[in-house]
């Protein structure tokens, strides 16, 4: 039985990012290439990561809900669903997206090579929805001027924050993705004193230690991001990026949270627009706009590799119990094993 491996989730932060999403066009020729593209993908990444490895080029391919009944049927994972509308004290809207390619490198030369390269393989039978160029900005910083992405988990505990297992046996080794892209109000912004936009973010900002918990406010953002379950911490991956065109005026971050369970990311957002207790809300949002909002499951790179060119003649319709859709290879055997021994630590493309 072959082990799992995962896509790269939780690779290291980079300082360069392509935030690609695409939504199929309705004829179901249009499939074809895409499921041609996920088994080619992990090849086209060697290719053009080879010619540079020190600037870690890696990919995750993301697939939205109604994509994924259009690409692969059924089973479905457990917890895909589209993204769900909040609203509350702002409004976190729900947009479309089939697939999702997170791109990153050090640099963004390798970044631009694979997204063009993509898209010379399905350029014709997708459009694009969104193309956000990200950035690092001074020592880690958003554009609020704040350093990002300090807490997010490491290593093995990046993996035990984003990556399936048995609660969804069939997609072990999968993970769950929510986009948003925010623009920010940088002249409102930048009008709030800066003790005041250290109680909203509920850290310092140049230093970037966190507040005590007695100096923060009950609606700074990392108190409303901090959730639990009998009094375990859920944590998320996140790999957040500056964006905008200084000509037009627009200044952004596009979030971008990876976990094993779309759920924790929702009550996070949740506790943000609606609050915690509801009216307390994240007052971070009274200067960044949410415009867009999209979930995605990414399966394991194994997967992905797995994926016929062309599906079997039979894989639809599809009875509830069967497999169509799934490559063979990735199938559970008798015992319901995926023999995913390596699971841990091992990431595809990193
Ligand atoms: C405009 C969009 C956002 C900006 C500019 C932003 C910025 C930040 C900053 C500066 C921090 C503190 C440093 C760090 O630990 O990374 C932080 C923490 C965090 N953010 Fe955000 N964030 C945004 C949206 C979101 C969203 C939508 C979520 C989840 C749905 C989220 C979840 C978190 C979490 C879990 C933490 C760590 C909390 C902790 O454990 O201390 N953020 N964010």
């Amino acid at each position: 039985m072959p082990s799992v491996i995962t896509q790269p989730v939780a690779a290291r932060l980079t300082h360069a990012a392509i935030f690609l999403v695409v939504t199929l066009k309705p004829n179901t020729q249009c499939n074809e290439p895409v499921r041609a593209l996920c088994g080619d993908l992990a090849s086209l990444l060697r290719a053009i990561g080879f010619r540079n490895p020190d600037r870690r080029l890696s990919c995750v391919m993301g697939v939205g809900s109604v994509a994924w009944d259009r690409l692969f049927g059924r089973p479905r994972p457990a917890d895909l669903h589209p993204f769900r509308e909040i609203k509350g004290e702002h409004h976190a809207v729900s947009t479309p997206g089939d697939i999702l390619f997170h791109i990153r490198a050090t640099h963004m030369d390798l970044c631009f090579e694979l997204a063009t390269q993509i898209m010379s393989r399905i350029g014709d039978v997708v459009t694009t929805v969104d193309e956000v160029h990200g950035f690092k900005y001074f020592d880690e910083r958003d554009l609020l001027g704040f350093v990002d992405g300090t807490e997010n988990p490491v290593d093995q505990d990046a993996l035990d924050a984003t990556i399936i297992g048995d609660e969804d046996p069939t997609f072990a080794g999968g993970s769950y993705v929510i986009v948003q892209k925010y623009l920010h109000d940088l002249k409102a912004w930048n009008a709030v004193p800066v003790e005041q936009q250290e109680g909203i973010i509920g850290r310092k900002k140049l230093s970037d230690i966190e507040l005590d918990d007695a100096a923060k406010p009950a609606y700074a953002h990392n108190v409303l991001t901090t959730i639990e379950e009998s009094g375990e911490q859920l944590e998320i991956v996140r790999d957040n990026m500056p964006f905008g065109e200084v000509g037009k005026g627009e200044f952004g971050t596009f979030f971008i949270g990876y976990a094993r369970s779309p759920a924790r990311i929702e009550q996070m957002l949740v506790n943000m627009f609606v609050g915690r207790p509801p009216g307390n809300y994240d007052r971070l949002l009274d200067f960044s706009k949410a415009v867009t909002g999209t979930l995605f499951f990414v399966p394991s790179a194994t997967f992905l590799a797995n994926v016929p060119a062309a599906p079997s003649p039979d894989s639809s319709p599809v009875a509830e119990g069967e497999t169509a859709g799934v490559p063979e290879s990735y199938r559970p055997s008798s015992d319901g094993s995926l023999g995913i021994g390596s699971l841990k630590g091992e990431s595809a493309n990193e």
